[in-house]
């Protein structure tokens, strides 16, 4: 039985929307993003309700409204914004284009006591982004904050349990946003924290034995972060039952394979296949220099080598077939796909889950236990499941590998000098301690060569771009400003260490206007 959310963060369009259920779930109750205008049983089982906030104004002709069932309930509400607005209007106040816009950092006077606010300073500093305010208040709630404006900030309904800010509390510029929160989910509405790592797993592994039952399941395992906690979890769960498949489509960092097999079939005892298919891929990609047509090519042979090794292993197995295929979709793309009404295409596999990308057509039933989890609580499963800090914390690759790092045609030889390279860069950046510190980082091998001079001779050599880059959704990202010293190390070893190298530049573009990869 899927766990229902304890919080159900209703959506009115904030941008901010989600940052409010990881909140929430930072603190230890399971939350989840409902649509407004969602059907009332998806909400019926939640034990409050917050209330985000929106680009509307309340009074325009289709503003998203107030489902009914979060009042009628009884149960506790803090209206965020939006949120708020909804609120007063709903319940007979009234709201009102604000004649100063208040956008940014803004200073808020307490002006009463009230369980949301035990503990906070009487003036805080919160970030406001409205334009609309409420002038006011529904019968039976007071003001209970005020702005530089002398709107009201904060509202309440203390005897109902219901709040409404007029700012974001989940956003990090708000100082106490994270206290006023805490207030709300165990002061007002008395919840228990019990979403856990330990409890995911728990509920999870108990989910996935009774759906699987004696069934098998085939995982694409590419080594990254939310395949490998799927492996991990679904071993748990189901043990001899899974059996993950490695492609090797020679586009691997250096060790990379060896690592994936070290991790998962000698330490955590998961059946685990490699298939080496790199000639078939390498001679797929002769003569191929556009970016998109590499990636086209290496999708369709990845999809071709893993049915191929799907069909060899049913057929080893006819006692007992594989029906699930796991993956690791994680909620950021669920929620993505619902909100634009394409809850369907959410199920299907995206490319960046199963490194080269899988056919819609397959025939499997999906295993997605993750389909509920932010990345940052991925991580911390996969920690509580035993599985290494190296793991957990990689940083992404992309499923062509290093085929989108070599600029121009991709060759065996010109494969090797990256993978060197690529290994120096991060060898360098473990060691300065900066690894964590990053997000991604790795070497590009360029289409050009240029002169230089090493002994007695002229050089005519390749060139080896560093990429480093910081960045929380990789969306957008900026360029790591990584000590010199740390960038002289790395130039150094790679023209000494890699054949053919005589030049290493560093790219110091943000995205946008350049994205993180060179294609
Ligand atoms: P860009 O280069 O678009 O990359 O700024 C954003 C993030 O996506 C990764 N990426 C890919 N991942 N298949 C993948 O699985 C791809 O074809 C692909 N292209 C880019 C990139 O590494 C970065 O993390």
């Amino acid at each position: 039985m899927k766990r229902s959310p304890t919080v159900a963060v209703i959506d009115f369009g904030s941008q901010t929307a989600q940052l409010i259920a990881r909140r929430v779930r930072d603190l230890g109750v399971y939350s989840e993003l409902i649509p407004w205008n969602a059907p009332a049983e998806q909400l019926a089982q939640a034990q409050a309700y917050i209330l985000s906030g929106g680009p509307a104004s309340i009074y325009e002709e289709d503003a998203p409204t107030l489902p009914e069932i979060v009042l009628s309930s009884g149960k506790p509400v803090l209206g965020i914004c939006y949120g708020m607005q909804a609120l007063a209007a709903t319940l007979g106040g009234h709201v009102a284009a604000a004649t100063a816009r208040e956008f940014g950092h803004t200073p808020v006077i307490l002006t009463a006591d009230a369980p949301l606010l035990s503990g906070l300073p009487r003036q805080m500093d919160v970030w406001m982004s409205h334009s609309d305010h409420v002038d006011a208040l529904p019968t039976g709630w007071q003001a209970l904050g005020a702005s530089r404006h002398d709107s009201i900030a904060i509202m309440g309904d203390i005897a109902q349990r219901r709040y409404g800010l007029q700012f974001h509390p989940e956003v990090q510029h708000t100082r106490q946003g994270l206290d006023i929160l805490r207030n709300f989910l165990f002061d007002v509405a008395e919840l228990e924290a019990d979403w856990t790592p330990a409890n995911f797993i728990a509920e999870m592994t108990a989910e996935i034995r009774e759906r699987v039952g004696g069934d098998r399941v085939l995982l694409g395992l590419s080594g990254g972060v939310d395949s490998s906690v799927v492996a991990a979890l679904v071993h748990r769960a189901v043990g001899e039952q899974l059996t993950c498949v490695f492609v090797d489509h020679g586009m691997m960092r250096l060790g990379e394979a060896d690592e994936v097999f070290e991790t998962f079939q000698q330490a955590h005892g998961i059946h685990l296949v490699g298939v080496s298919a790199s000639e078939l891929f390498l001679s797929d990609l002769q003569g191929v220099t556009d970016p998109e047509e590499k990636r086209r090519r290496i999708g369709h042979r990845f999809v071709r080598v893993f049915e191929a090794e799907a069909a060899r292993l049913a057929a080893e197995t006819q006692d007992a077939p594989y029906r699930f295929l796991a993956q690791g979709t994680l909620y950021p793309d669920v929620i993505e796909s619902a909100a634009s009404g394409r809850e369907q295409a959410a199920r299907t596999i995206k490319t960046h889950h199963n490194v080269g990308g899988l056919p819609e057509d397959i025939e499997f039933e999906l295993l997605e236990p993750l389909r509920y989890l932010f990345k940052d609580e991925v991580r911390r499963v996969g920690l509580a499941l035993g599985l290494h800090e190296r793991i957990v914390w990689r940083h992404p690759f992309p499923g062509p590998g290093l085929a989108i790092r070599i600029l121009g045609e991709v060759t065996w030889p010109r494969l090797e000098t990256l993978r060197q390279a690529d290994a120096i860069v991060i060898q360098e950046l473990e060691s300065a301690g900066l690894y964590r510190a990053t997000s991604q980082a790795f070497a590009v091998l360029l289409p050009v060569r240029s002169v230089g001079v090493m002994g007695d001779y002229r050089t005519y050599g390749n060139v080896v771009a560093i990429r480093v880059v910081t960045t929380d959704d990789f969306m957008t990202a900026d360029w790591a400003k990584l000590p010199y010293d740390l960038l002289g190390r790395m130039a150094n070893r790679i023209v000494n260490e890699v054949d053919g190298v005589n030049r290493v530049v560093y790219d110091i573009t943000s995205k946008p206007p350049a994205t993180i990869e060179w294609e």
